[in-house]
This record gives C-alpha cells, sequence and structure tokens, in this order.
C-alpha cells in the first residue's frame, strides 16, 4: 500500500492504495469520477486519458504511485465552472461531435493538451496527436472540425 498526496482538479486528495492500481480505478471507483471511461484496458484507445500535471496519460496504464504530489485534471475538471464549458467542450457541442460519446471526454482531454502545445495545429498535426484516441462511431471529421473552431 502506498499514502499519496495529490491533487484531482484542483482539490487535495490524501488515499492509502495499492500502489499499483491504475489510476483509472482510483479516480472512477474511489473519487467517484466517472467522466473518464475504460475502453481497452491496455493504453491503446484512449478513452481513459486525463492529463498529470498538465501532460495527457491513459490512466487505465498509469500506476496511481506515479501520481504522488502531482496534478491531476479530468474532464470534470476542465470547465472553469458550472456555467462555462472549456473552449474545447463548447467547441465539441457546436460541431455535434459525439455519437455514441463513449471515447469522447478521452477525446476532449487529447484535443486539449494539442491546444496547449499548437495553438493552431493543421489538419495533419491534428490527425498525428490525436491518432492514439480511437472511435468506433467515426467521428474523426468532426473532431478535426471541433479543434480548429476551438483554436479560433
Ligand atoms: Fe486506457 Fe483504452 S482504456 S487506453
Amino acid at each position: 500500500m502506498a499514502e499519496l498526496n495529490f491533487t484531482v482538479n484542483g482539490q487535495a486528495q490524501a488515499l492509502t492504495v495499492d500502489a499499483g492500481t491504475p489510476l483509472l480505478w482510483v479516480l472512477r471507483e474511489q473519487l467517484a469520477m466517472t467522466g473518464t471511461k475504460f475502453g481497452c484496458g491496455m493504453g491503446l484507445c484512449g478513452a481513459c486519458t486525463v492529463h498529470v500535471d498538465g501532460n495527457p496519460v491513459r490512466s487505465c496504464s498509469y500506476p496511481v504511485e506515479f501520481i504522488d504530489g502531482k496534478s491531476v485534471t479530468t474532464i470534470e475538471g476542465l470547465a472553469e465552472s458550472d456555467d462555462a464549458l472549456h473552449p474545447v467542450q463548447q467547441a465539441w457541442l457546436e460541431m455535434n461531435v459525439p455519437q455514441c460519446g463513449y471515447c469522447q471526454s478521452g477525446q476532449i482531454m487529447s484535443a486539449v493538451a494539442l491546444l496547449a502545445s499548437n495553438q493552431a495545429p493543421s489538419d495533419e498535426q491534428i490527425d498525428a496527436a490525436m491518432s492514439g484516441n480511437i472511435c468506433r462511431c467515426g467521428t474523426y471529421p468532426r473532431i478535426r472540425k471541433a479543434i480548429h473552431r476551438a483554436s479560433e
């Protein structure tokens, strides 16, 4: 077991957990933050993407012991308030991106990370940055449009 201190969406957390537990399950089961989804469980689909110290990680295969002293952001923490969506979330709405919606929180977290490092990505840069996020509904063209909209 490991005693961990970290923040999630700006809130301090102190947990004693099995050090090897994937961050995804700590978020979903211990902190009741179910916006982050389980897809493949092997780091391959991107559904579980969150940010650790601003960097996108696959939480399904990220041992929770690595977050000690760090800052985690999930889809629940992107918007600054209940009344205002994050610009990327707003663009997602305007472009009607989701179909089934299951992968979309991970898609949005990867898009936010992309735009933090590149404020005006090209189509090719978007496709490269988002290639690790799989969508079975094939919403990729709308994802690309929404990222362009968010970058305006
Ligand atoms: Fe983590 Fe697929 S559930 S990458």
